[in-house]
């Protein structure tokens, strides 16, 4: 295992990190923010999110855990089965996960197949999606052109190791340009030869944002995380911000930094990338963290994905080692620790006596729903007015 080579984001941000440290404060917004509980609770802002904010190229998965062709992994996406597949020309497909007959989902689970045979009646499609056999054709279906009734596609690319994609089958997508800025920086982290180490996924009962809060800021890291390996390794509530068009990058300090006079050479902070509209990126000296937060079906419902991604291969003895112990930690972590109380939090909002606010140093959280609220300003004026202006108002109003 070879961890010498520091990916460049590090190396640049450590001077600025260890700084912040050394002055006991990290970048902070200029003043706190107030969000009504409706942004969490109201089912037609939680509908207008889907229009908007969810219409835009969404991050599917770690193209490593589709890495050979013909492997296969299932998903749901806000309650459209896809199944993610990497037909033989090594070409990924977003499909969606329902026969063209009468609509049985026709894959479950992961693996590698050329085949996916529905359970219902036999029909099966090749890994491309495309319809290959029909049982008893002649007898039942000898008007229908099979070329017409492959597994619907919906539009999606990969780019920078992660397969992306948009819930519109009609619609397009442009990865590079949703990305803007930050395309350039997660090329520089080599998420292309990442392995997937575990995936866990979790429901919630807590808005999606909620959830994605509490990957946003580490100012809860020593009453949440005191007795686990997040907090003892972190130095809490200190974070530099960095925006990168609709997304953003915090720098966290390890407490390898300390309050030593230089940094200690090495890889002694973790990058937070937030990537709009709901996925969150925690590197680490050996790999990090994907955590995809996606609405349920009530706006106080949502589901967590949790992907453990290692920079180095798994097939390495020593690697594998590592994350065999290290991986149910941290998913231990993000299950015990961070989902039970945002379930506490989700109650409380639910409950509806009094707004959320965002402190200052809470900078992450504030910015990812700034984005948000723009997608919902830029949708519909009445829509704008609900949800963006209220918030806006109160913002203001301190
Ligand atoms: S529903 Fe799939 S073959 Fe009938
Ligand atoms: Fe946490």
């Amino acid at each position: 295992m070879n961890a010498s080579a520091i990916p460049a984001p590090i190396l640049e941000l450590t001077p600025r990190v260890h700084a912040a440290v050394l002055a006991g404060v990290g970048d902070r917004a200029p003043t706190t923010m107030r969000i009504p509980n409706a942004n969490y609770t109201d089912p037609q802002i939680a509908a207008a999110e889907l229009r908007t904010t969810f219409s835009a190229p969404l991050l599917v998965t770690p193209s490593g855990a589709v890495r050979e062709p013909g492997s296969f992994l299932t998903l749901d996406l806000m309650g459209t089965p896809v199944i993610v597949s990497r037909g033989g020309d090594g070409r990924v497909r977003v499909l969606v996960n329902a026969c063209r007959h009468r609509g049985a989902t026709v894959a479950e689970g992961s693996g590698c197949t050329r085949r996916f045979t529905c359970p219902y009646h036999g029909w099966s499609y090749d890994s491309d999606g495309s319809l290959v056999g029909i049982p008893d054709r002649r007898k039942g279906f000898d008007n229908l052109d099979p070329a017409a009734r492959g597994l619907v596609e919906l539009p999606s690319e990969e780019r920078n190791g992660f397969v992306w994609a948009v819930r519109d089958p009609h619609g397009v997508i442009h990865v590079h340009r949703q990305l803007g800025p930050l395309d350039a920086e997660l090329a520089r982290w080599d998420y292309e030869h990442h392995d997937v180490v575990a995936t866990m996924e979790m429901k919630v009962e807590a808005n999606w944002k909620c959830a994605l809060e509490a990957f946003q800021e580490t100012y809860h890291f020593p009453y949440v995380h005191a007795q686990s390996l997040v907090g003892h390794g972190t130095v809490a509530n200190i974070v530099t911000f960095d925006q990168f068009g609709r997304h953003h990058r915090l720098g966290v300090p390890l407490k390898m930094l300390g309050a030593e006079p230089e940094p200690l050479p090495g890889e002694n902070l973790t990058c937070i990338y937030y990537i709009h509209p709901c996925s969150v990126i925690a590197t680490s000296p050996l790999g990090g963290e994907l955590l995809q937060f996606y609405p349920g079906p009530s706006p106080a419902s949502s589901t967590i994905r949790h992907t453990v991604l290692s920079r180095f291969p798994l097939a390495d003895d020593e690697v594998a080692a590592f994350f065999k112990d290290y991986t149910p930690q941290i998913q231990a972590v993000v299950r015990d620790e961070d989902a039970v109380v945002l379930e506490r939090s989700g109650k409380g909002i639910v409950a509806g006596y009094s707004d959320v606010v965002l402190g200052r140093n809470e900078i992450g959280c504030q910015a990812a729903h700034r984005q948000i609220l723009a997608d919902l300003a830029d949708a519909h004026p009445s829509e704008k007015e609900t949800a963006a202006q209220r918030t806006l108002t109160s913002t203001t109003s301190g």
